[in-house]
């Protein structure tokens, strides 16, 4: 029988077990590896491609050849995932298929047979998504191949990069007859000296995520104090739509957001060193409140000193910093997960149900570095995050986060500041109209300085997509 609505509200207390997935067994067959876990892979190549407009037909074998061969399901990554951990042998090269708007249109498909969101299908471009919302540079500005119109993303990934990047030219090689390939992004996982996971600002990441499979879930609940103070939990329909394309009764896809963000960290990391001169803070504090965690992933509302605990906890809320003299609301974790922050706020429902609606804006991040490999290198320019996230709706989700939480001064209070990592004022640099943040001098004490942290992250591109059933992708 079909799932149901409610099958993908009220998914098991543990999660999905790919080992045991009783009624689910159909959905993560027909479903795209990388939405419900990311793939895990050291090296991903991104190739964004245009259909030949005299070739659709052949665009559509090709489609459905390279998704027979290279598209990796859900059940698949988790089998894979299994057989290395039980005997070493690791997993084949992972894929991912996806398409814009643009795309579906490309290969004769009407309006209605596209899928439904809707800046999916306005496109990043789009002038008032653009413009209003996310307040993202203009498009003459962007890289030139995020400039055209894209049709389709393939997310190719190994651990061994000599085998992807083999794979790759050959993937290319075959994709000539029927696709010009736009633009190329190489991105790979950057590693501290501890081995884990980074961002170029050298910050951990990756650590707070929206968990779905159960053995995340047992893992996050026995390491990490029984969720007590945060369920990382969620449902499966915050990231899956339905895929009325797909020829399974459990066909579902999930959109992607997909993001170049350039990173300058020569110069962030000068104005952390100026925020901690002004404040008369050690410098790793400084970082601390603009990122909401200490570059060990330490969250700052918990301590004022880096613990450097292997994992770092994400069993935490803002419950006992509510006028947030440990962690600054502008701080980019309490930006963009504000915990229960705003079911304070006077006009908010009760706090239950406002922590419900916050919930509901969570997305799966899966973003990858790229440029520097050099983890101690300061580069100015040419380094930075490829941004991807899966949801299920994109408003309500990215585009939220993003334009209500990240962008305006106000949040939770007035006059609250920018989101000092990715925030976009969509006003000139110095505009009096931009609010000038204010940071505790005294961690958990009510005194304050303003000091106007300037943004280093540069939007350089970016497209909506959706990743739809491996059983539509076959059968074109
Ligand atoms: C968390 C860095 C872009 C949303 C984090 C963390 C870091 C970080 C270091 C803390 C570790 C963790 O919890 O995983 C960055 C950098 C970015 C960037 C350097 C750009 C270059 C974005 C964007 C969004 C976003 C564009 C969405 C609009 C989040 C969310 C969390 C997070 C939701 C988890 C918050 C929580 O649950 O506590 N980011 N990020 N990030 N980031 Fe970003």
């Amino acid at each position: 029988m079909a799932l149901t609505e409610e099958d993908l509200k009220n998914v098991p207390e543990t999660g999905i077990d790919p080992e045991n997935p009783g009624k689910y067994q159909g959905l993560l067959e027909d479903l795209q590896g990388n939405i419900l876990k990311g793939h895990g892979r050291d090296y991903s190549v991104h190739l964004f491609l245009e259909w030949k407009a005299d070739k659709v037909t052949e665009a559509k074998n090709w489609i459905q050849t390279f998704a027979k061969c290279y598209v990796t399901s859900a059940k698949q990554q988790a089998d894979e995932a299994l057989r290395y951990r039980q005997e070493g042998i690791p997993g084949k090269v992972f894929a991912n298929f996806l398409l814009t708007r643009y795309g579906y249109e490309a290969l004769g498909f009407k309006p209605f047979q596209v899928p439904k969101d809707q800046p999916f299908t306005m496109g990043m471009k789009n002038e008032q998504i653009r413009q209003d919302f996310l307040k993202d540079p203009e498009v003459k500005d962007w890289e030139a191949g995020f400039q055209k119109d894209i049709h389709a993303l393939l997310l190719i990934a190994d651990d061994n990069l000599i085998n992807l990047l083999q794979t790759v030219n050959q993937i290319c090689q075959s994709l000539r007859q029927v696709a010009v390939i736009l633009h190329r992004e190489d991105g790979f996982i950057l590693r501290n000296k501890a081995g884990q996971v980074i961002e170029h600002f050298g910050f951990v990441d990756g650590v707070s995520q929206p968990l779905f499979i159960k053995r995340d879930i047992v893992r996050a609940r026995t390491n990490d104090g029984n969720f007590s103070q945060w369920d990382p939990r969620a449902s499966l329909d915050i990231i899956l739509v339905k895929d009325y394309n797909g020829k399974t009764e459990d066909s579902y896809g999930s959109y992607l957001v997909y993001r170049k963000l350039e990173q300058n960290v020569k110069a962030f990391h000068e104005d952390q060193q100026k925020l901690a001169e002004t404040l008369n803070i050690k410098n790793d504090l400084a970082g601390a409140l603009v990122m909401g965690r200490f570059a060990d992933g330490t969250p700052v509302t918990k301590s004022d000193i880096p613990t450097y605990a292997v994992t770092p906890t994400n069993n935490f809320n803002y419950d006992e910093d509510t006028a947030a003299t440990k962690c600054p609301f502008q701080a980019h974790i309490r930006k963009t997960n504000p915990r229960g922050d705003t079911g304070r706020v006077e006009s908010a429902p009760d706090f239950d149900e406002a922590l419900r609606i916050e919930r509901d804006h969570r997305i799966a991040r899966r973003a990858v570095s790229y440029g520097e490999h050099d983890p101690t290198a300061k580069p100015t320019e040419g380094s930075g995050l490829l941004f991807l996230c899966f949801q299920a709706d994109i408003e309500n989700q990215f585009n939220f986060m993003q334009s209500r939480w990240a962008n305006p001064d106000r949040f939770v209070d007035v006059g609250v500041g920018l989101d000092p990592v990715i925030g976009q004022p969509g006003k000139p640099k110095g505009d009096p109209k931009n609010v000038v943040s204010k940071w505790p001098t005294k961690w958990g004490e009510c005194e304050t300085k303003e000091y106007h942290f300037e943004l280093w992250v540069k939007m350089k591109g970016g497209e909506y997509f959706f990743a739809p059933s491996i059983s539509f992708l076959t059968s074109l």
